[in-house]
């Protein structure tokens, strides 16, 4: 190889790497940002001063005996879908809350994600949401929780302990095949075939996990045609999107009328 040659080829390799590194720079957790335009028409509301200091929206059928707690990606207890899948949730028979995890500090693309996130994290949030499990079952109602995204995380760790008795994640991310060792619940997982956080081998690896737990049981699936937050960040025009997305809301809802009782 001539030396013209070789330099091309190393240009041509490094422009590669480069691109990689743009690609795992990017974060499919902030696509789509929810359009807050499109609120409106809610069936519940926002109550404060909840157990552990925090809000939230809460839906659904205030008396069940089986609440059903929702987290949020890292856009927030506002974004219009969400809120929409909560009244749905409670239209099933649901009491439903969506708690404010991030005291109203929601991310937005002008804020530093590593930044951000070192104030929000999900495991912490699953730490100080132990007093909003307390007061639920103190009212005798038994908890699932659907995690979307960061929420995904915060429904892992919750799953490690008592206070719940099911749990979805719908395209979690920073889970890891090790948090599948310590889940003491019934697991959903909803992953999609395009989603470069928590991708369909990853979920394969939380399979993996969960097959040798003979005592959890477990489901998971990856939905064809979409990425990363599919289930509750979509394009609300695009007929393909909004169907994948009822679909994944039908499959929380019958993971939860089996284990939630
Ligand atoms: C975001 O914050 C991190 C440190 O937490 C820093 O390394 C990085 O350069 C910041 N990114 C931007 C785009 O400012
Ligand atoms: C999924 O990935 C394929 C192949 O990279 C691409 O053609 C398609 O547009 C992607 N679809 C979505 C919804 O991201
Ligand atoms: C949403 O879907 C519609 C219909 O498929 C499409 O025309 C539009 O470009 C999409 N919007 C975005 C932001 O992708």
């Amino acid at each position: 190889m001539g030396s013209a040659q070789a330099f091309l080829c190393l240009a041509v390799v490094l422009a590669m790497a480069a691109a990689a590194a743009a690609q795992a720079k990017h974060s499919q957790c902030l696509d789509n940002p929810p359009d807050l335009s499109l609120r409106g028409g809610e069936a519940g509301k926002v109550v404060s001063d909840l157990p552990g200091g925090f809000r939230a929206y809460v839906t659904g059928k205030a008396k069940s005996r089986h609440a059903v707690v929702l987290a949020s990606d890292v856009f927030g207890f506002e974004a219009p879908i969400l809120r929409k899948i909560a009244d749905k949730v409670g239209e099933a028979g649901y009491f439903v809350m969506v708690p404010d995890f991030f005291n109203g500090d929601f991310y937005d693309t002008s804020k530093n994600i590593s930044e951000w996130i070192k104030f929000h994290s999900p495991v912490k949030a699953a730490e100080d949401a132990k007093p909003l499990f307390a007061a639920l079952k103190k009212e005798g109602k038994s908890i699932a929780v659907g995690g979307y995204c960061w929420g995904g995380k915060f429904g892992a760790k919750v799953a490690k302990t008592d206070d719940i008795k099911v749990v979805c994640l719908s395209h979690p991310s920073t889970v890891t095949a090790d948090d599948m060792k310590e889940v003491k619940c019934p697991i959903e997982i909803l992953g999609a075939q395009n989603d470069t956080s928590t991708p369909p081998k990853l979920v394969y690896q939380f399979v993996e996990v969960l097959r040798q737990r003979t005592q959890i049981p477990y489901f998971a699936k990856i939905f064809p045609g979409v990425a990363h937050g599919f289930a509750c960040r979509y394009n609300t025009t695009d007929p393909f999107a909004v169907r994948t997305a009822e679909e994944a809301l039908a499959y929380m809802l019958d993971w939860f009328n089996k284990y939630l009782k």
